[in-house]
């Protein structure tokens, strides 16, 4: 079976609402080849320990004719590198940070204790400091991210560029007959969009819109116009949703059928087929194509919505006769207690968690690290005047189990998730389990929804040990 259609209401998509910004190509863009983040290079490695060092830094990227943005990046001046690791290692990370203000290192995806080590707004790091971190990697496969999250600006500062891949790879995921050379067969796609001002800068406050901010020009890893050459059959793209508020509506020419293998936190139990793909903010969807019938000099597009993104410029390339195993992931499903309550989130207007905006020092839920619970995340917001908002929760994973009562979408059966999109009016129940302790965020990824308030805490305890006291930061003390 192949799927043909988004899994969303139409009249719900972010180019329906809100000051939406159609995208184009300035003048004197020519295409170019996509860039493809170099894979972040360890300081050391011993044994199962391996140490890296990443820095935020202030940089200049020459997207347009004429002047050089300014911009920020990781250990480049835009973006980032690609960070590798493998389940079962332990991860040193110096945080260092050459920016003129504080920032933090959030692990989107990554399940590691909070809040210090997850980096949300309670992990600091000044001008000119260095911090410390380390981590097990305890997860399947999969691709995560590494973004900025300090209170009230992380849309500023991910704007500037502070976002990055983290690629966790296994053993199993070795062994699948899947493209995995890394920029010839497999790549990663981080999906943004950018507003250019006067002297080619960005200027985030000029765009400042508190539904969300789109940008008018695509930001493909960095590339405006980019293509990829193609040159083995099948293909693997790893797509990122690194925008502030943007929805992708990916399809290709011909209706060319995406084969869908893995979600944000692990591989789909089953591969999944489509001809039409959204990529939400926050949202982490990797796709096989197989360009068995196109031929040398033919060239593909990947949409989004009528707008050209890339090209796929084929080249001659072997037969590749692969078959994809049916299975492709076996997701633990844990038991939630029969006394487990039911927790309620709810999503309101566009800076609110069950009615209250953000606060710091609250903690809005308390729940046992690695008990898994339903959670039914409701967006309160009209069929009429609302938009699709896509919900985070940090250091977990969960399983979806139903929308509005119904089957959930094909794509998000059997795989673990971080982020996920809630229609107005829709209820979804999520089997949530935290495997880490601490203070976690959960909220809307539409980043100035987050910014605003649409926000809460969670602590997450072992019962068994006593309460740790985490230090929260409050607005006085940024
Ligand atoms: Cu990408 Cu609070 O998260
Ligand atoms: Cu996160
Ligand atoms: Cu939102």
């Amino acid at each position: 079976k192949v799927y043909t259609d988004y899994f969303y209401d139409e009249a719900d998509f972010d180019k329906n609402h809100f000051r939406y910004k159609n995208l184009h190509i300035p003048d004197g863009i020519e295409a170019q080849p996509l860039a493809v983040p170099p894979v972040l290079k360890p300081d050391k490695e011993e044994g199962n320990d391996v140490w890296f060092t990443i820095e935020s830094m202030e940089g200049e990227t020459p997207f347009l004719p004429g002047s050089k943005t300014k911009t920020w990046g990781y250990n480049a001046p835009f973006l980032g590198q690609t960070m590798v690791l493998k389940t079962g290692q332990h991860v040193h990370v110096t945080l260092k940070n050459s920016l003129k203000e504080l920032t933090t290192y959030h692990w989107h995806g990554m399940e590691v204790p909070g809040p210090y080590i997850d980096g949300s707004c309670h992990a600091p790091v000044y001008p000119g400091e260095e911090k410390e971190i380390e981590f097990t990697v305890e997860q399947p496969a999969a691709l995560t991210w590494l973004h900025a999250h300090p209170c009230p600006s992380t849309a500023a500062q991910v704007w500037m560029g502070l976002a990055m891949g983290v690629v966790i790879t296994d053993d199993h995921e070795a062994e699948l007959p899947i493209p995995k050379a890394y920029g010839k067969d497999e790549f990663p796609i981080v999906l943004q969009d950018r507003v250019f001002h006067e002297d080619n800068q960005f200027d985030y406050r000029a765009d400042y819109d508190p539904m969300g901010v789109f940008g008018d020009t695509p930001l493909i890893n960095g590339v405006i116009k980019p293509y990829i050459d193609v040159t083995t059959q099948k293909v693997r793209l790893l797509f990122l949703g690194g925008t502030n508020r943007r929805e992708w509506r990916l399809h290709f020419d011909n209706d060319l059928v995406m084969t869908q293998i893995a979600g944000d936190d692990s591989f789909l139990a089953h591969p999944v087929k489509m001809t039409k793909l959204l990529v939400g903010p926050g949202e982490r969807l990797q796709v096989i194509v197989d360009f068995s019938d196109y031929k040398e000099g033919d060239i593909v597009n990947l949409y989004t919505d009528d707008f050209k993104l890339i090209e796929f410029r084929i080249h001659h390339f072997e037969k590749d006769d692969s078959v994809l195993p049916d299975t492709l992931f076996t997701p633990e499903d844990p038991v939630v207690a029969d006394d487990a309550v039911v927790r309620k989130v709810t999503m309101d207007d566009h800076d609110k968690i069950n009615g209250k905006q953000y606060s710091m020092q609250r903690i809005d839920m308390k729940a046992e690290v690695n008990h898994a619970e339903y959670w039914d995340v409701t967006n309160t917001n009209s069929k009429s005047h609302g938009m699709l908002h896509p919900f985070h929760i940090h250091g977990a994973h969960f399983l979806v189990v139903s929308r509005n009562g119904q089957t959930p979408n094909p794509n998000e059966i059997g795989v673990y998730k971080d982020t996920i999109e809630v229609a107005p009016q829709e209820t979804v129940r999520l089997k949530v389990i935290f495997p880490k302790e601490g203070i976690f965020m959960y909220h809307c990824h539409i980043i100035e929804h987050e910014d605003a308030g649409m926000m809460a805490n969670i602590l997450i305890v072992d019962p068994t040990k006593p309460e740790p006291h985490y230090d929260l930061m409050d607005m006085e003390t940024l």
